[in-house]
């Protein structure tokens, strides 16, 4: 099948951020390849439907190598982009098996207790505002992943703010002049952060990485041991900070769906999944070169580095594969989604984010029983570009709680 001439979905602005899934569904409905240009600006190949994203994800003709990229692309000579994300094999196996080795199931299991405890920590905080308001990804979606994967790397001196302007630009900012400036003032702060931790090493992650070595000896060199914090700072935070966001705002959305978990809590991993699917975070991942002509569903995506886009929010919504898609559902089996990946990229911290999004939602909604959206949702303004989807303010009430009686005994009516 010819490709068609190009479709614009920077011509669609705000409305594609805000909802792009009807987009996808009508370029689903006409097949599962497009030629288009992105918000970003640029000309993409863009793969929608469950089983094509699949193929898609799993093809060895499309390399997440940037060096791959066609002439046409302005390719990233940010140093800090040497991680397993974006390589192939034989050097991806490498990259993540010398990762794998130390971030284990169980470093992340242990982790379960101290989640529990800055949820509550931050809960604690956000509900002593005493308008019974809050920006949700201020007081808790952000916060919760960001502090999480500073214990586990072991960097808990990490400037905050900033790293988290340079990590939202990096990867939700349709200018490539900012994107640039951001990851490269990153990279100063990153190599400080890995000299300091050369000096005082302790039992985290980031120790266990400087320090590691497989049987045959071979280890991350200073470039990879860059790239690999940068990656897990970033995918750390940038993703989960939109699952517990876009999850929040889905409950909020569909009470009936709120008050089905809140009268069995025990549903909470069920209702993570179908977070994932309805509205996961990862909206396309990142760039895939396409190294030789990849035939996808009929169509043949040309070599020669031409950039191709998965469309893993559009995988989760498809008909054929989920029925009624569009249905926010918690009782739904969990399963078939894609919003972790499929294939040897499979995401690397799909446990950690679980536990951070079930640990933050299950401790709002015990914590807050009156928890209600603060804003019309039409008025959210949602992250640019097609990686990342959520927004970047979660308005929410939680009702001012009653004042603490100092004798109990004095009144037995509730207040
Ligand atoms: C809800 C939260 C998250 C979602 C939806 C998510 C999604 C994804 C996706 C879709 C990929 C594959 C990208 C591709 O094929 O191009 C991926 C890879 C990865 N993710 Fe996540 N992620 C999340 C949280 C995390 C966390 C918390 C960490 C680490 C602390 C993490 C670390 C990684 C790493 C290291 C990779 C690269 C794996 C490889 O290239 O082999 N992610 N993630």
């Amino acid at each position: 099948m010819a490709p068609e001439s190009s479709i614009d979905l920077a011509a669609l602005g705000e409305d594609f951020s805000r909802d792009p899934y009807p987009v996808y569904a009508e370029l689903r409905s006409r097949g599962p390849v497009h030629r288009v240009r992105t918000p970003e600006g640029g000309e993409a190949w863009l793969v929608v439907g469950h089983e094509a994203a699949r193929q898609a994800l799993a093809a060895p003709g499309l390399s997440k190598d940037w060096r791959n990229a066609s002439e046409a692309m302005s390719v990233s000579n940010f140093v800090a982009s040497t991680h397993m994300l974006n390589s192939d094999p034989p050097n991806h196996t490498r990259l993540r098996k010398l990762v794998t080795r130390e971030f284990t199931p169980r470093r992340v299991a242990s982790l379960a207790p101290r989640v529990r405890e800055l949820t509550d920590g931050l809960l604690a905080e956000m509900s002593a505002a005493p308008d019974g308001r809050a920006d949700l990804v201020d007081s808790l979606a952000f916060p919760l992943p960001m502090a999480v994967i500073c214990e586990l790397l072991g960097v808990p001196f990490l400037d905050r703010d900033s790293f988290r302007r340079w990590s939202n630009e990096a990867v939700a900012c349709n200018d490539p002049v900012r994107r640039e400036a951001a990851a490269a003032a990153s990279l100063g702060y990153l190599e400080w952060l890995l000299e300091e931790k050369r000096r005082r090493p302790g039992e985290d992650l980031l120790s266990a990485l400087i320090r590691t070595r497989d049987e045959e000896g071979d280890r991350l060199s200073r470039e990879e041991l860059l790239g690999t914090v940068w990656l897990l700072l970033v995918a750390g935070h940038e993703t989960t900070v939109n699952l517990i966001a876009n999850g929040v705002l889905a409950l909020l959305r569909h009470p009936e769906q709120l008050a089905a978990l809140r009268a069995d809590l025990s549903l909470i991993d069920r209702a993570v999944e179908e977070m994932l699917r309805y509205d996961g975070p990862v909206e396309t991942p990142t760039y895939r070169f396409a190294t030789e002509p990849v035939e996808i569903g009929g169509t043949v995506i040309p070599g020669g580095g031409e950039l191709v886009l998965v469309a893993l929010a559009d995988a989760n919504r498809d008909p054929g594969r989920f029925p009624e898609p569009d249905r926010f559902d918690i009782h739904r089996p969990p399963g078939g989604h894609i919003a972790f990946g499929h294939g040897i990229h499979f995401c690397l911290g799909a446990a950690l984010a679980r536990l951070e999004a079930r640990t933050a939602i299950r401790g709002l909604l015990e914590h807050c029983p009156e928890l209600a959206l603060d804003a019309h949702p039409a008025s959210l303004i949602w992250h640019e570009g097609m990686l990342i989807r959520g927004p970047r303010r979660l308005p929410v009430r939680f009702g001012t709680r009653p004042p603490v009686l100092a004798d109990r005994s004095v009144s037995t009516t509730a207040v």
